[in-house]
């Protein structure tokens, strides 16, 4: 693509993105575990997957909008928790929430951002939810849910993938750390150092330190004890999980492997969905993500059972593009995309695409 062509698909923007971001960040962020097979795996599964659709619907009104949790958002696209913005934009998170604000969606604050959660929710005025990573020091982990609340946080978003951080090859080759003066603003009260220096990946020897891999629904119900917030697990794979969160009375799932960033060969998320959704049966929110790249994927998680999906690395992408700019590009794609779907489909509001599109 010239410098000149303006992107027009997810793919543009992520081959500009690579060319702007500097190559240790680019390799973190668009890097799975071990292979990436379950990386490559959340896309083509999307791919295999193929829709029927109805005709002779008058669709020249189309409502794009959907209410998660109470809060109804422009489209069932929310922002993935990812960490470290600023490697991507000098703006990083601040960009992220300003675009987010725009775009009438949620944004997903991940424990591990470079902008702290206070500066990040005046950014908008749309619900912004926050990823929870539990420390062995539970005091650590009360701080951050109580600053969570006071700055009008509206969800505790709990990752429970991630007892240990998944080997991602590149990282261990580059031995990924952050560059002096890029700080991880929520957690600078407790982190008498940095990642460390001395690991193979910072990332993931801090992880191994600090993160604690002990965490069950024991956990989950000490969180739900100290939070007014509603709490939605993320990172649920197999139907006897879901159900399990089902019982410990949880709010909501996200359907996720992380991107492919933990355990490779596992299934993809959008092959998990169905079988999830079905087992939740509606009791509960269910969120998906990995490998959303195109409005029809939007389109096909919805029909197979979940109320929105989270793009992670496409928000990523688009921020190294262009800043806030960059992640409403990514936003304006997608809609495009997902309206034209839902016409072509016959669906005039979201709760129209059904599971009846899927071909079986
Ligand atoms: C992530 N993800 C993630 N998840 C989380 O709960 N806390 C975090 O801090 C991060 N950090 C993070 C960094 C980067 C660079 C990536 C790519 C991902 C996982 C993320 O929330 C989400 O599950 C995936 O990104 C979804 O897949 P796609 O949309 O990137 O394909
Ligand atoms: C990652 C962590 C931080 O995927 O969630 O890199």
């Amino acid at each position: 693509m010239n410098e000149n062509t303006s992107p027009v698909t997810i793919a543009d923007i992520e081959k500009i993105a690579a060319e702007k971001i500097p190559g240790f960040a680019f390799d973190y962020y668009s890097s799975g575990a071990d292979d990436e097979i379950t990386l490559r795996e959340n896309s083509n599964a999307f791919d295999r997957i193929l829709l029927n659709y109805r005709v002779l619907v008058d669709v020249s009104s189309r409502d794009l909008s959907v209410t998660i949790l109470g809060e109804k958002i422009s489209m069932p696209v929310i922002i993935a928790p990812t960490a470290f913005h600023r490697l991507a934009h000098p703006d990083g998170e601040m960009a992220v929430a300003r675009a987010a604000s725009a775009e009438q969606t949620i944004m997903t604050l991940s424990t591990l951002s470079n902008s702290g959660l206070e500066e990040v929710a005046r950014e908008t005025n749309w619900p912004l939810w926050f990823q929870l990573y539990v420390f062995k020091d539970r005091e650590v982990t009360r701080e951050l849910v109580s600053k969570a609340e006071t700055a009008g946080c509206k969800a505790l978003v709990l990752t429970v993938d991630a007892p240990l951080l998944g080997r991602r090859i590149r990282d261990v080759r580059n031995r990924f750390n952050l560059p002096e003066g890029i700080v991880v603003k929520n957690l600078e009260p407790f982190m008498k150092e940095m990642l460390p220096r001395d690991q193979e990946s910072g990332i993931a020897g801090y992880f191994a330190r600090n993160l604690d891999p002990s965490l069950s629904w024991k956990d989950v119900e000490w969180l739900k004890s100290i939070t007014r917030l509603p709490v939605i697990v993320k990172g649920i794979i197999c139907r006897e999980d879901a159900m399990l969160a089902v019982e410990n009375g949880v709010d909501g799932i996200v359907v996720s492997n992380h991107g492919g960033r933990q355990l490779d060969t596992c299934s993809a998320t959008v092959d998990a969905l169905p079988g999830i959704a079905e087992a939740v049966s509606k009791k509960i929110l269910v969120l998906m993500d990995g490998g959303v790249r195109r409005g029809t994927d939007v389109l096909k998680a919805v029909a197979l059972g979940a109320d929105a999906v989270l793009i992670g690395r496409p928000v990523i992408y688009g921020l190294g593009y262009d800043g806030e700019k960059g992640v409403r590009k990514v936003f304006e794609i997608l809609r495009t995309e997902l309206d034209l779907a839902m016409a072509l489909c016959g669906c005039r509001s979201i709760g129209e695409i059904k599971r009846s599109l899927i071909v079986k």
